[in-house]
């Protein structure tokens, strides 16, 4: 579980540790991750605080290295780790990658790839990527993925259109991958939490403000942190997910600006067609293998 110290990462890993899982907390502040796990200690189940920084190609293959020194196996992996940089400059990963993308795609298509032999290995295992409802835009603009500009070097930069993009990346690898691993028992999802009450948005003055604009209706318009894990526990646990890889599973919501968002769907269709897009799919994993020089 990766993001595992906060919000939506942190309790879906306490669900899956109070049934009994061994949970490998990968969090960008191990201090962080060490001092919310002390409450899991007397649950069925175990877990591990690892050190992994998406923004840091390098600490990934860290990470990496580490975890298969340590383990053989991996049943599930959920690429959980994401964030948004709102403003209109752009932020950049160690790599010089814009940072939306770098963390919440880039960081975990090398995470994946780097551990897909485990994955094979201990088929039947899963993988789920945190997307957001964010990637369907609306009628009118339909996020996609600049391949020829990731970086936002040759358009004017915005952060909340920088962070719907890379989620439509997250989107298009969950298909590709879930197309690629056919047969081998891999399965793979993209996943929308809902609108969860997590430390998600940072602590902006203008998040701020909107946080205590809507405190007397966030029970009705957002989704506690348990009903948010519950899209990534469907993806990792049921026995229907792994027969819709590749799908994107979505909580809903009265909010979401597409109406056909609202009643999300496990799985649902993305009203979005470029998230369908097999070639601009592959295209993207061709590039991504050269951008973390894979
Ligand atoms: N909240 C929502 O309404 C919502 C809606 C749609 C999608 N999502 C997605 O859901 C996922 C979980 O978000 P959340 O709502 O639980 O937010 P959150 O409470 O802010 O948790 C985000 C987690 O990601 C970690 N992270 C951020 N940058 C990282 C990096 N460079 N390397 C490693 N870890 C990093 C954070 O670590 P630190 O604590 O160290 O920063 C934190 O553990 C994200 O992918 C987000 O995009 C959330």
């Amino acid at each position: 579980m990766t993001g595992a110290n906060s919000g939506v990462g942190l309790e879906t890993s306490k669900q899956l540790i109070k049934q009994g899982a061994h949970v490998i907390m990968a969090c960008r502040r191990v201090d962080a991750g060490t001092q919310v796990a002390k409450a899991f200690d007397d649950f069925k189940g175990s877990y591990e605080v690892m050190k992994v920084d998406f923004g840091d190609l390098q600490s990934v293959r860290d990470f990496t290295e580490n975890y298969k020194k340590k383990y053989d196996r991996i049943d599930g992996l959920m690429c959980n780790a994401g964030a948004l940089f709102s403003g209109d400059e752009a932020q950049y990963t160690k790599d010089g990658i814009e940072m939306s993308i770098g963390v919440s795609y880039f960081g975990h298509f090398l995470l994946t790839e780097l551990l897909l032999d485990l994955l094979k290995k201990s088929a039947p295992s899963r993988v789920g990527i945190l997307s957001s409802v964010g990637h369907a835009g609306n009628s009118k603009n339909r996020y996609k993925v600049h391949l020829e500009d990731i970086n936002w070097k040759n358009r004017k930069y915005n952060g909340v259109d920088a962070y719907c993009e890379a989620k439509v990346a997250v989107n298009l690898y969950a298909m590709e991958l879930g197309e690629r691993l056919k047969g081998t028992g891999v399965s793979t999802a993209s996943v929308h939490p809902g609108w969860a009450r997590s430390n998600f948005g940072g602590s902006g003055m203008m998040i701020k403000v909107l946080r205590v604009f809507l405190y007397p209706f966030r029970n009705s318009i957002t989704n506690s942190n348990e009903e948010s894990a519950q899209t990534s526990l469907h993806v990792l646990l049921s026995d229907d997910a792994p027969n819709h890889s590749g799908a994107y599973f979505s909580q809903h919501s009265v909010l979401y600006r597409d109406k056909e968002c609202k009643k999300g769907g496990w799985p649902m269709i993305s009203p979005n067609p470029n998230v369908k897009d097999k070639v601009a799919a592959q295209q993207l994993v061709e590039l991504s293998r050269k951008m973390v020089a894979l």
